[in-house]
Parts: C-alpha cells; structure tokens; sequence
C-alpha cells in the first residue's frame, strides 16, 4: 500500500549540515520526496504538532527546540513507507538507536535528536494537512519504479 509520511528534518540537523546526509538516505532507498519546505515553524505550529505531548514535563523545551531556527518539512511517498521511515529513524532515544539508523548514526540526545517522523496513517494524515496545502504536494513518477517496485 503506498503511504505518504510526513518527515521533518529539525533546527539542530539543518545547523549541522545534515539536510543532504538524511534527505539521501531516504532517496537510496527507493522512497519519493513528494513536498518539501524550509519554514521557520511559529510557536501555534508546533503545539498543534505535538499536542499529543502537552501534558509532558518535556512540551515546554521540545516547542522551544523545535521553534528554535528552520527546520526542513517533507512529505515523504512509497510502500508502506510510514513504518519503514520510523525504522530508518530509530529510537526516540539516540543513545538507544541502532547504528544504521539516523539516530543513531548522527545523535545522541533525546531532545537534540535531528528528525521527525510520522508514526501512524493517521498522525501522517493529520500532520500532512497542518504543515502542507494540498497544491504543495507535487506527485511524479520515477522513471525507475520498476526497479524498486516488483509489481
Ligand atoms: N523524555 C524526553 N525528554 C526530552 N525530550 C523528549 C522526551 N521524550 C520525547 N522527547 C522529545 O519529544 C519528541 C516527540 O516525542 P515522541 O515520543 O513523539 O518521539 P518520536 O515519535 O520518536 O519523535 P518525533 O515525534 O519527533 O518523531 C522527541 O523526538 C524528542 O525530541
Ligand atoms: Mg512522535
């Protein structure tokens, strides 16, 4: 089934110059980059985003992290693709991240810890909508779709 994610490449990642590292990661693999946008996400934004966490004793410094400079918004299509970022991703936890993983190959705090990712169809649906109007999504085909894809 072919699932749209949304990926988000946070403040400390686009400082470190980390945009090209991760974004081929995702390319290598087969997946399609279908959006994309630097945005400086205002505080609004990014509680909505992650108003699944405001009672955490962590919400106040993640908004301030994620608030803190630009960040690189993706929407990310291919098989599957929603669980198959997270694994890409990694643990929440870099310490606990298996190398291989974004995480655990370029971080090593929880609160510093580089990328955002969709971890369901229906967190992708509802974060899709709130970063990205539906003109911004720009569908193509790869010409090598037959290579990646068996049917
Ligand atoms: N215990 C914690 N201490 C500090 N920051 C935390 C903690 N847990 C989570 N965070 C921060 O909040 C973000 C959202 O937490 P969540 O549990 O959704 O993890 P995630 O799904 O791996 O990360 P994300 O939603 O950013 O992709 C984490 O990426 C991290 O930056
Ligand atoms: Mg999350």
């Amino acid at each position: 089934m072919i699932e749209k994610s949304f990926v988000m490449i946070k403040p400390d990642a686009v400082k470190r110059r980390l945009i090209g590292e991760v974004i081929s990661r995702f390319e290598k693999r087969g997946l399609k980059i279908v959006a994309a946008k630097m945005l400086d996400i205002s505080q609004d934004l990014a509680k909505e985003h992650y108003s699944e966490h405001k009672e955490k004793p962590f919400f106040n410094d993640l908004v301030e992290y994620i608030t803190s400079s630009a960040v690189l918004a993706m929407v990310i299509e291919g098989d599957e693709c929603i669980s198959l970022i997270r694994k890409m991703v990694g643990a929440t936890n870099p310490k606990e991240a298996d190398l291989g993983t974004i995480r655990g190959d370029f971080a090593l705090d929880t609160g510093r810890n580089i990328i955002h990712a969709s971890d369901s169809v229906q967190s992708a649906k509802r974060e899709i909508a709130l970063f990205f109007d539906k003109s911004e999504i720009c569908p193509y085909q790869m010409p090598d779709e037959h290579l990646i894809y068996e049917g």
